[in-house]
Formats: C-alpha cells, structure tokens, sequence
C-alpha cells in the first residue's frame, strides 16, 4: 500500500518538474473568443454549459485546457460528439480557444447535504490509507482549484454528472489518454461507485 503513496507523489513531483522546465506558452483569449461559436452549443456561450453531461470548462486551467483540446483532436481521447470538430485548428488555435475559457469563471453548483457529503469530503480531504486512495486536495488543491502550473485540472462546482461520468471513465479504461489520465486510471481503481457518488457530491460544491 505504501508503495501505491510513493508513486503517487513521484508522479506529483514530475508532473509539477516537467511543468516548472517547459515553459508554458499561453494563447490570446480575445483570438480565441472568434474561434468558440461552435463550442457554445454544448458548453455554454462563456464554457458553463448549463447540461450535466457536458462538462463546464470556464475557468479552468489553461495547461489542462491546452492539453486536453490536443488530446481531443487526436483522439486519444476520444469524444464522439466532438468528433472531426477541432480538425480545422491549428495548435496557435487551441491555445487561444485554452486562453478563452480559462479566462472565464466556473459557476458554481451545490452539494446534497446528506451522508454522503461526510463520506466525500473525508475522502477528498484525506483520502483512505488502508485501500490506498490518497487525498485528491494533493492535487486538485483544498479548495478545488487544480494545479495551474502542473496542469492538474480544476474540480470544484464542476457538474456532478460530468464528475461521476469522468471517475468511471478512468476506472473502466475508457479515458487512457497519457500519462496524466494513468494517474488517476490508478487512483479511480480503488474507488467503488459510492465513493464516486460522495465524492462527486461533494466536489460539485467545493470552493
Ligand atoms: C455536441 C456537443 C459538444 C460540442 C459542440 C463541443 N463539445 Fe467539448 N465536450 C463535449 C462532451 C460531451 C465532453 C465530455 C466528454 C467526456 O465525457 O469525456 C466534452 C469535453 C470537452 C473538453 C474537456 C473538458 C474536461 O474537463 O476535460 C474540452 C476542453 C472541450 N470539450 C472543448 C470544446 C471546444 C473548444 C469545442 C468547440 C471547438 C467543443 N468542446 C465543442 C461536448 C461538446
Ligand atoms: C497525483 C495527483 C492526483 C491526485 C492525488 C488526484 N488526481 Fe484527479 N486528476 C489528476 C490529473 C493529472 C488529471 C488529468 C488527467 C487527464 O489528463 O485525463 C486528473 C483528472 C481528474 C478528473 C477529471 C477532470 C475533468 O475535467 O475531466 C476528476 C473528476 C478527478 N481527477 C478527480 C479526482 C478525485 C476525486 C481524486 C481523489 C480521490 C483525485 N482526482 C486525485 C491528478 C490527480
């Protein structure tokens, strides 16, 4: 079990080295402002899509924005209803589009306050050392806010279905796309569908 913890914090600590080395080059937001009419349609004019399905993606960080668009285009993360629709971008375009929303902020939604809203925040906050589930806060900061500069992506308000859907994702091998999503293809293994549940619970709330 702890050397589940020690891999988990080596791959904290390279995350946030190759972060710190590579510098990072942000786009243009207004650029990008003229590249998202096609985008509003399902996340929403300024990226709070207003669907539980579709994830918000206002005010999230840049890096992870940047990435995931990259990643998107490609299809190593694949999304059928996304499908074909980044082809016509170039990387200086996606980079703006990144900017765009990270410039925007994430709405934010609420928690149920019921048991499993103690269940979530203890996991979240601590995590479980016997099952080997380290607090998700060592990346996805206390108050949700991701890891800007190691692109771990912001968490807090974000929809709860979206959540729900992106943890069963990783845990069933579905979203292997990189490095990145292998940490939490590892981390998701060891959660069962009630902690998915509080957890998302909490998340959704969180700020
Ligand atoms: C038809 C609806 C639809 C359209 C149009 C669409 N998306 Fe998406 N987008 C989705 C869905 C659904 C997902 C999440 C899929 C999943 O569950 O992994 C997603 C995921 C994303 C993600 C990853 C979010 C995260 O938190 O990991 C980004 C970034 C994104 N879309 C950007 C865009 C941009 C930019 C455009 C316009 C060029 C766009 N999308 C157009 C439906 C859409
Ligand atoms: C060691 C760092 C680390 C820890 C600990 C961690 N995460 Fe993550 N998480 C990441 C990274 C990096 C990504 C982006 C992966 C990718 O590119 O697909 C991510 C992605 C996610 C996503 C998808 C976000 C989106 O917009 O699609 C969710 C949900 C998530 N994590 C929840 C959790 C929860 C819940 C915990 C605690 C049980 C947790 N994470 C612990 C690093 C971590």
């Amino acid at each position: 079990m702890f050397r589940i913890f020690l891999l988990l914090i080596s791959f904290s600590i390279i995350g946030a080295e190759k972060a710190s080395s590579v510098n990072f080059e942000t786009g243009d937001s207004n650029a990008g402002a003229q590249k998202v009419a096609v985008c509003a349609a399902c996340h929403g004019t300024d990226g709070n899509s207003q669907v539980g399905n579709w994830p918000k993606i206002a005010g999230q960080n840049e890096r992870y924005l940047f990435e995931q668009l990259k990643l998107i285009k490609t299809e190593e993360r694949y999304i059928d209803v996304m499908k074909g629709l980044l082809d016509g971008y170039s990387e200086e375009d996606l980079r703006d589009v990144a900017a765009f929303y990270a410039n925007n902020s994430m709405t934010m939604g609420q928690s149920a306050d019921d048991e499993s809203l103690v269940l979530g925040k203890l996991l979240y906050k601590i995590g479980d050392y016997e099952r080997g589930i380290p607090s998700c806060q060592a990346c996805h900061a206390a108050n949700g806010s991701g890891n800007s500069l190691a692109g771990y992506p912001a968490l807090g308000g974000q929809h709860k279905e979206y959540l729900i859907s992106s943890l069963l994702a990783y845990k069933n091998g579905e979203r292997i796309s990189g490095p990145n999503a292998y940490i939490m293809n590892q981390i998701s293994q060891r959660l069962s569908e009630e902690d998915i549940e509080a957890l998302s619970n909490y998340i959704i709330g969180l700020y």
